[in-house]
């Protein structure tokens, strides 16, 4: 029976390659569903993720027991992420109730407070076997303001903390863009030149393909994508419901052709992925 792998199966070789992993943000039932169908298709290593606030209820836990059971009956490798973790208790949580790979965000710290921040998630998550991801830097939330990462810093955050991963800021922000994002793919490449592990790119709705080939090519192996996939999840729902009128359909069948556009869409995420080139 196979069982959810952490991000040391799956990124290094990601980045060796030439590579990223999609890693997608989950909610709900039918979008665990889709993200791992998409993955089953491609034959494709794959991460979910879940947003820290699903861990202030029993969200996170059943998402968790859906994973573990979709894995089982499956050879896929699979992690599965606490994504933008808040608190090391929070990683606890994660690491009890059965994710394989965590982050802290101490993204918003001094560079002193997020490294001693990190430091003490990296214990925690490495003695219990679970890859952890930290970011320098700042990758905002809606109209935020961007906090570019530098080489020096990476290099130094690194080797302090001793990620498994290491999330950059290089002209991403989370959420829809209101003009097209244009990376500092400079930044990446240096930071990439001199730090060995796999980079992560948060920020990955409507980022132009072409872009993210640089920047895969530059060492980043996992990108993630949250608003795109959630937001055409609701649009499908509306469209259906739009399409039915006022008769009653089991939820079941309103989900299914929408399912089928995720499945296509995180397929094609996942192709995109597959080569980059600085
Ligand atoms: P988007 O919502 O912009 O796709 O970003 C996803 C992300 O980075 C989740 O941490």
């Amino acid at each position: 029976m196979a069982s959810l792998v952490t991000f040391n199966e799956i990124l290094p070789q990601a980045r060796k390659d030439g590579r990223a992993v999609g890693a997608f943000n989950v909610a709900n039932l039918e979008t665990v569903l889709s993200v791992f169908r998409a993955a089953e298709h491609e034959k494709s290593p794959i991460i979910i993720q879940v947003y820290q606030r699903l861990f202030n209820d029993e969200r996170a836990e059943l998402i968790a027991a859906m994973t573990a059971r979709l894995v089982a009956r499956s050879d896929i490798p699979v992690a599965l992420h606490l994504d933008h973790g808040t608190s090391v208790e929070q990683i606890r949580k994660a690491i009890d109730i059965g994710y394989t790979s965590v982050m802290i965000d101490g993204s918003q710290l001094s560079f002193a407070d997020n490294i001693a921040l990190t430091s003490e998630a990296v214990k925690v998550a490495h003695q219990a076997g679970v890859t952890i991801e930290a970011e320098i830097g700042h990758v905002p939330f809606g109209d935020g303001e961007i906090e570019l990462s530098t080489a020096a810093e990476a290099v130094e955050f690194v080797e302090k903390t001793g990620v498994d991963a290491l999330a950059i800021s290089i002209g991403t922000a989370h959420g829809f863009y209101k003009k097209e994002p244009v990376l500092d793919i400079e930044r990446a490449a240096e930071i990439g030149r001199r730090v060995a592990i796999p980079l992560v790119l948060h920020g990955g709705t409507g980022v132009p393909e072409n872009q993210l080939k640089k920047a895969i090519g530059c060492g980043v192996a996992k990108i993630n994508i949250a608003t795109e996939l959630q937001n055409m999840f609701l649009r499908g729902v509306a469209q259906e419901l739009d399409k039915n009128g006022d008769k009653f359909k089991p939820l079941d069948l309103y989900f299914k052709p929408v399912e089928e556009k995720i499945i296509e869409f995180v397929s094609g995420k996942i192709r995109a992925f597959s080569e980059g080139g600085c």
